[in-house]
């Protein structure tokens, strides 16, 4: 008895226990990311019902509130829509045409293709009822572009720009313990840029849960001073009150290495700010013998930021900044941590083979780890703000940033940009930098263009006072933005005189924003116009333009020059000069779309690297060219180089500072061999070799990838029965894939109009003639008449008093064909209490996971038209004014991709493979004809 009351008392306990904790709200930060299991479709541009009549109901929700339609409504059935992961970009799933858009790499999306210039996404997500209380909001990264959220049908705003970062609150939208919906409509068919710019979600969403008091949006600004050996570190913090909490609260700010060790802490009393308000707080920490941020040791800290009320941590937010000072001198160019660096960068664009704009973040670090390998310490983002990811690839990798707004201008349009780019990227120690435009042609030489410029520098020194501002400017030096901008950027030595405008402007510090526009084609060495092949050989490319090896003699030997950024690192869709269709990327990278080498990268590496360099161009597979002179190049930083061919000497040459070497030698295959001296002594030597036949594909991972990630850059190639790489292989190579799934694939061909994604084609076919008979039961075993008789529009002004006691509908439905392999379901939507289905009067059973989802068996289908007959008894009205469905529901085909394949191009391909997130290892195998398989095992 005793140990019963006992028992009874220590349930109740736990019973008392459990409670408390389960309504203890969970105070903290979290941020969580939702890229997972969007459902996605297009709508079009101006035909309102194939975008799904959204804004068209009677009130809109620019009338009332919550009045979101079509996909924008909370019930909107989206089970036929394409299931996807975010980072997405469709423009480069499109095929390509010569009608569409020369900047966008001619691939069929955007304005000139309605039905693909508009997007839908749609998202589920659960809120649980414990997060009442918080603020709750969505943060998008970005957004190609013009896009619309809706949050449960309520409209949350629209963000033009395709670059910008924003966050909508949605708290008061929220339902609780339940499904809330999230739907965003996404317009693509503007450009803003000039170049591949992809469409849709291709950057990260998130799901951000706060306190109501908590660090705003961007809301902390690091910036350091070095004082002999120790650094002063002033942190402003931007604390947001969302919530109706009056009184102190306690802001602690912790700096943590590396290693997670607290190096330094203040806490400061405070009190909250006033309902929807914001306040400033700034504190100062103390760092001793900082490790300081560089190229080669990207030492970084984190300041956490902790906001306690009654003692408790309600806001834990963090920020990673580096300890360094950056300087530009108008004599002696650029200085980190009091040290002269030139310089060495490189442009880019955001776009890769196979993946277009939606670069998982794995690909970011991939590219810049490329960039360094090839000598490159500074990065310039033409022309807008990049990803999060890129700046953080960028810190943690050591590559000094110019980061770059997209337009100019003084407008909040302008300014309200520039605003969001500093806000966001003012702690990242990589950016040395802020550019406010690029080439704008129309102002850059005249008035308009200095009122501009002196507004947007002055706006970004109000919001970071640390680093200065340049322009890109390619016409009118001496005048305009040139006579006003803090750092002069010269975009081409042969758009103006730079020596001329720096003597006219003696305390104007400057850099080559862009030089060096050479077209080059990686492993081709003869130019061929009909081919669209440019030889890879360093040449002046127009005669108004430079090569790189013209453009860096140049920056080199002038010391006011802080540096030069070629233009550019890699190829990128669009701008496929000097060609045109069906040339769809650019030539100008040092690096193809896929991050392979052209031979320039050679050359960096000889002059912007500190390893012994030797490199032969071409490649000595020349069969059919035996006797006659061939090119051969050497890039290397070796005093002298001599050349062998089948070990006989061609000769030893002086190697210029900043040059390269040339021989004219006769083919005979072989081995061609250079070696590289210092001081008389052979330092490395490099072989180029005939090969054999390809027999094997080979599958590799670069070394510039982690393997250990969930996205890994696959190397396809073949080799010879020795092994040995065949430069000239073209074969085409087929991929499965286990373990995970294939992102994208790419070769580098400039005018490849090949796949780069193979993706399940996915039709919605609308049901038409929709038509309806009475019935006079509601047995819905009943036989189904086909007879012409007594057919009329379905719903057509019933009368929803007095209705039939079962009803039959039927309508059509055309299908292109009827391949086994398809898929086709009918995603019914319920015009009836039950319903009976028959397709070609075949009677159809519902699905078991889904009771209003029907597959057609290709059996009961034909090409064409095929009729669909519904029997049910009717939905009744509760009240007069409820809106009843009529819409049968929609039927999607979807056609299986054909497998993943890809040309190699001059030898290479590459692939992009995902590992699946519960898998202990990929299985990536490849076929090409004649060729034996290669298999790549990643392990995880
Ligand atoms: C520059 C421009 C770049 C790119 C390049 C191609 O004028 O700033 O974005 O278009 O030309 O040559």
């Amino acid at each position: 008895m005793k140990s019963i009351t006992l028992n009874r008392f220590f349930l109740c306990f736990i019973f008392l226990i459990s409670l408390c904790t389960s309504a203890q709200k969970k105070t903290e930060r979290d941020l969580i990311l939702i890229d997972k299991d969007w459902r996605f479709s297009f709508g079009h541009l101006y035909d309102t019902q194939k975008d799904f009549n959204h804004a068209t109901g009677y009130f809109s929700y620019l009338t009332k509130t919550g009045f979101g339609d079509g996909p924008a409504a909370q019930g909107f059935d989206d089970r036929a829509w394409r299931k996807l992961d975010l980072p997405h970009d469709w423009a480069v799933e499109q095929s390509f045409s010569e009608k569409a858009s020369y900047s966008h790499g001619f691939k069929t999306a955007g304005k000139n293709y309605p039905e693909k210039s508009i997007g839908w996404y749609r998202k589920k997500i659960n809120i649980p009822e414990t997060d009442k209380d918080r603020i709750i909001s969505l943060k998008f990264d970005g957004v190609f572009r013009n896009s619309k959220v809706f949050f449960n049908g309520y409209y949350l705003g629209t963000e033009e720009s395709g670059y910008n970062g924003f966050e909508y609150d949605v708290t008061a939208y929220m339902n609780y313990g339940g499904e809330n919906t999230i739907v965003v409509r996404v317009d693509a068919s503007m450009e803003e840029g000039w170049f591949y710019e992809g469409a849709g979600i291709y950057r990260h969403v998130y799901l951000q849960k706060t306190n109501p008091v908590h660090v705003a949006e961007n809301g902390t600004y690091i910036t350091s001073e070095l004082k002999e050996n120790n650094a002063e570190v002033t942190a402003e913090v931007t604390i947001e009150n969302k919530g109706n909490y009056k009184g102190a609260i306690e802001i602690i700010q912790t700096i943590l290495d590396s290693s997670g060790k607290q190096i330094a802490t203040v806490s400061e009393n405070a009190t909250a700010p006033d309902f929807y308000k914001t306040t400033n707080y700034t504190s100062k920490l103390q760092v001793n013998n900082p490790l300081l941020w560089d190229i080669e040791n990207p030492n970084l800290y984190r300041l956490v930021t902790q906001i306690k009320q009654d003692g408790k941590v309600i806001d834990d937010y963090e920020t990673a900044f580096g300890i360094r000072t950056i300087k530009f001198d108008a004599e002696k160019g650029f200085f980190l941590n009091g040290k002269s660096v030139k310089l060495k960068g490189t442009n880019n664009h955001q776009d890769h083979a196979g993946i277009g704009t939606a670069l998982p973040d794995e690909l970011q670090y991939f590219r810049i780890k490329k960039l360094k390998e090839m000598g490159s310490n500074a990065y310039r983002c033409s022309h807008h703000p990049p990803t999060p990811e890129l700046l953080k690839a960028c810190d943690e990798l050591g590559m000094l940033v110019i980061d770059e707004t997209r337009l100019m201008g003084i407008n909040d349009y302008h300014l309200n940009d520039l605003k969001r780019m500093l806000e966001r990227d003012r702690n990242h120690p990589s950016i040395f930098c802020w550019s406010v435009g690029n080439e704008e042609w129309n102002i850059e030489g005249g008035i308009v263009g200095e009122r501009i410029t002196n507004v947007m520098q002055q706006f970004t020194k109000s919001i970071d006072t640390t680093r200065p501002v340049t322009v890109g400017i390619s016409s009118g030096f001496k005048s305009g933005i040139s006579s006003v901008v803090e750092i002069m950027g010269y975009n081409y030595m042969g758009n103006g005189d730079i020596d001329a405008h720096r003597n006219e402007f003696k305390q104007q510090p400057g850099m080559g924003t862009e030089e060096g526009s050479t077209f080059t084609t990686r492993g081709i060495y003869f130019t061929d116009d009909a081919k669209h092949y440019q030889s890879a050989y360093d040449k002046k490319p127009r005669p108004s333009f430079y090569s790189i090896e013209e453009g860096w003699k140049f920056y080199a030997t002038r010391p006011y020059l802080a540096g030069m950024f070629i233009w550019t690192g890699f190829d990128y869709r669009g701008e496929p000069t000097p060609y045109g269709w069906p040339s769809v990327t650019s030539y100008f990278g040092m690096m193809d779309v896929c991050g392979f080498p052209k031979d320039n990268v050679f050359y960096l590496k000889s002059w912007w690297g500190n390893k012994p360099v030797v490199h032969i161009m071409p490649h000595w597979n020349w069969s059919g060219m035996e006797g006659k002179e061939i090119d051969v190049w050497v890039h290397s930083n070796c005093e002298e180089v001599e050349l062998f061919l089948n070990k006989k000497s061609l000769g030893k040459k002086k190697m210029e500072l900043y040059g390269h070497l040339e021989w004219k030698v006769k083919y005979t295959p072989g081995t061609l061999e250079a070696i590289g001296y210092k001081n008389g002594k052979k330092v490395l030597s490099e072989i180029q070799k005939t090969t054999d036949n390809p027999e094997n594909v080979k599958l590799s991972v670069d070394k510039e990838n982690q393997t250990n990630s969930n996205v890994v850059v696959v190397t396809v190639e073949t080799t010879d029965k020795k092994g040995a790489h065949v430069p000239t292989a073209n074969h085409k190579v087929t991929f499965s894939i286990k373990g995970g799934k294939i992102l994208g694939v790419g070769n580098g061909n400039p005018t490849s109009l090949e796949k780069d994604r193979f993706i399940d084609d996915i039709e919605l076919v609308t049901i038409t003639n929709f038509e309806e008979k009475k019935l006079s039961s509601a047995d819905s075993n009943q036989k189904v008449t086909d007879s012409d008789n007594n057919w009329k529009e379905a719903f057509k002004d019933r009368d929803y008093k007095n209705q039939a006691p079962a009803y039959v509908y039927r309508g059509k439905f055309d299908l292109k064909s009827n391949l086994k392999t398809n898929t086709v379901t009918f995603f019914y939507k319920k015009i009836g209490v039950n319903a009976v289905i028959f397709v070609n009067g075949n009677k159809i059973a519902p699905s078991k996971e889904d009771h209003q989802k029907y597959v057609f068996n290709s059996n009961v289908l034909k090409e064409g038209t095929n009729t669909i007959q519904i029997i049910a008894p009717p939905l009744q009205k509760v009240k007069d004014w409820d809106v009843m469905n009529t819409d049968p529901g929609i039927i999607q085909v979807i056609t299986p991709a054909e497998s993943w394949k890809r040309k190699l191009f001059n030898g290479y391909a590459q692939i992009i493979i995902q590992k699946d997130d519960n898998t202990n290892e990929v299985v990536l195998s490849a076929t090409a004809k004649g060729l034996k398989e290669g298999t790549l095992v990643v392990k995880k």
